[in-house]
């Protein structure tokens, strides 16, 4: 696919998740499958440029191209400044926070609480585009800030006015947060309006269902989010349905055993042992839910605090699902992901 001026393995994206799409992820879903990953947000706070957390966000250290940063805030002169300082430490796409309802984002006014101010959606846009006039700006944001105002497709015609080279729309308004349904009427509503490229979001969980998100939305791409945390050979299984509309067969016990082990491996010299051990105690959940014996194995997992000791357990774990089964073998799945969402 051709992407703000570069050329994609295909159509599918990782969708930016604080806390969740970090480099080893990011990595991770670009090899098995995905033809971008927007990183996690950064604040356009530049004060907070040099705190740990910032610094790691903008870490991309062995990460395919292109790097696509995203950054957030409703000041036109700090994203500008946001923009420029992440462009000049190695991002090749600047991506714009519009799409997301945390408080802690929506309280000042940035995510999806600026849909409400479409002047100021206009001045953000333009100074960021300004700022980095060699780099292409994206746009993520939300199908309007509540039922009654559905504006995504006046805030899509602001876009492509300013130069934004490519929309991302989560087909659900800020009020709604992650309740209910994600709608597709209102992408396709936007993709019939505007001639940049439009990539449809939300509840995206299975090749069928990226099939027909693309077939009744005609957006160029499709972008996921939860349906990949701890399944992020979704990409590939994803790319093989749209190329021969089959479905590959489930992945090999042992192959995401090794995906698994390099995933913890990866977290482990990122983040340091002490805190790698805790961010993959939610990485190894999502790996094997749904799995036989789960609920025990991630109960006994998430008291155990070193790397060796959470290495052996998960190692026990699937060589018991090798036992019994080559190929993984999901029972029915539960709804952590949703409680997730909401805190996000
Ligand atoms: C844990 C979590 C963190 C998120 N963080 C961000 C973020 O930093 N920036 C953003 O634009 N959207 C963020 N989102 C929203 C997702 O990018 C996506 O729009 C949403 O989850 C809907 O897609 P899905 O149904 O495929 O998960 C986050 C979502 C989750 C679940």
């Amino acid at each position: 696919m051709e992407f703000a001026g570069f050329t994609l393995r295909n159509n599918l994206f990782v969708a930016p998740m604080a806390g969740v799409t970090d480099r080893p992820f990011r990595v991770l879903c670009k090899k098995l499958g995905a033809g971008l990953a927007v990183s996690e947000m950064v604040t356009s706070n530049s004060l907070l440029y040099g705190s740990a957390k910032t610094r790691r966000r903008a870490n991309h250290e062995g990460e395919a191209d292109p790097i696509s940063v995203q950054i957030a805030g409703a000041d036109p002169k700090m994203m500008a400044e946001a923009a420029k300082h992440n462009v000049d430490n190695g991002a090749q796409i600047i991506d714009i926070n519009m799409g997301c309802p945390a408080k802690k984002v929506c309280n000042v006014m940035a995510g999806s609480a600026l849909m409400q101010d479409e002047a100021l959606v206009a001045k953000i846009l333009e100074a960021v585009v300004g700022a980095v006039p060699n780099t292409p700006v994206t746009l993520k944001f939300r199908t309007g800030w509540n039922h009654e105002n559905k504006n995504a497709p006046t805030i899509a015609r602001i876009a492509e006015d300013s130069g934004i080279r490519a929309v991302a729309i989560h087909g659900r308004t800020r009020s709604d947060q992650y309740r209910g349904n994600a709608e597709y009427d209102t992408i396709a509503l936007v993709k019939s309006l505007i001639n940049i490229p439009v990539i449809a979001n939300g509840d995206i969980t299975t090749p069928e269902k990226a099939k027909h998100v693309l077939d009744v939305t005609k957006a160029d791409g499709v972008m996921i989010g939860r349906a990949a945390q701890g399944r992020p050979w979704l990409f590939r299984e994803i790319e093989h349905y749209l190329k021969t509309g089959e479905r590959m067969p489930a992945p090999k016990v042992e192959e995401i055993h090794q995906i698994l082990r390099e995933h913890l491996h990866d977290l482990y010299a990122f983040y340091g042992e002490d805190s790698g051990v805790k961010i993959a105690r939610k990485h190894i959940s999502w790996y094997t839910k749904g799995l036989v014996g789960s609920a025990h194995f991630r109960h006994t997992m998430n008291q155990l605090d070193d790397v060796a000791a959470q290495l052996a357990a998960t190692d026990e774990f699937f060589q018991l699902q090798a036992a019994a089964s080559e190929r993984l073998c999901y029972q029915e799945t539960d709804n952590d992901n949703n409680e997730e969402a909401l805190a996000a």
